[in-house]
């Protein structure tokens, strides 16, 4: 029988996207080269910053979330995000799904959603 259930459930709900995100960022926050980012921001910042990305991916992904961040597009304008850089972020969610024993499709199912806005990240 195909799995019909969301992608949000799949991966294993709110829970399961908070240990994910929590990963991620201090890896993307480890980096060499993407660590600038988060240089000298205050804690407080940074938690806003995580708490929407957690919203954000329930919300994409089919949950019942709300997210009340700003669009991609606008949140990311200007910060000067590379090709490079890209590639790094899409290296550190792969490890972390990996970590994390996300399944196959799954992965796949978030890597094809950033995909889907990486022009927007980028421009
Ligand atoms: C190399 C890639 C990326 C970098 C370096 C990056 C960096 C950042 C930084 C520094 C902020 C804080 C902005 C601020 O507080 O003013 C931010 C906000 C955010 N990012 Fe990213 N980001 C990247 C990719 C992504 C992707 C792929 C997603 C979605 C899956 C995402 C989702 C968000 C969200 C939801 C926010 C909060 C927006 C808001 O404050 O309203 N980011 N990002």
């Amino acid at each position: 029988m195909p799995d019909t259930r969301s992608l949000y459930e799949r991966l294993g709900g709110y829970d399961a996207i908070v240990a994910f995100t929590t990963a991620l960022l201090g890896r993307l926050q480890a980096d060499d080269k993407l660590g600038r980012f988060w240089e000298n921001r205050g804690a407080d910042g940074v938690a806003r910053e995580h708490q929407l990305l957690i919203d954000y991916l329930a919300n994409v992904t089919g949950g019942h979330m709300v997210y009340t961040g700003r669009e991609m597009r606008t949140s990311h304008k200007g910060m000067g995000i590379d090709s490079e850089d890209w590639d790094r972020f899409v290296q550190h969610v792969g490890a972390t799904a990996g970590e994390l024993g996300v399944g196959e499709a799954e992965g796949a199912d978030v890597l094809a959603h950033l995909d889907s806005i990486k022009a927007d990240i980028m421009a």
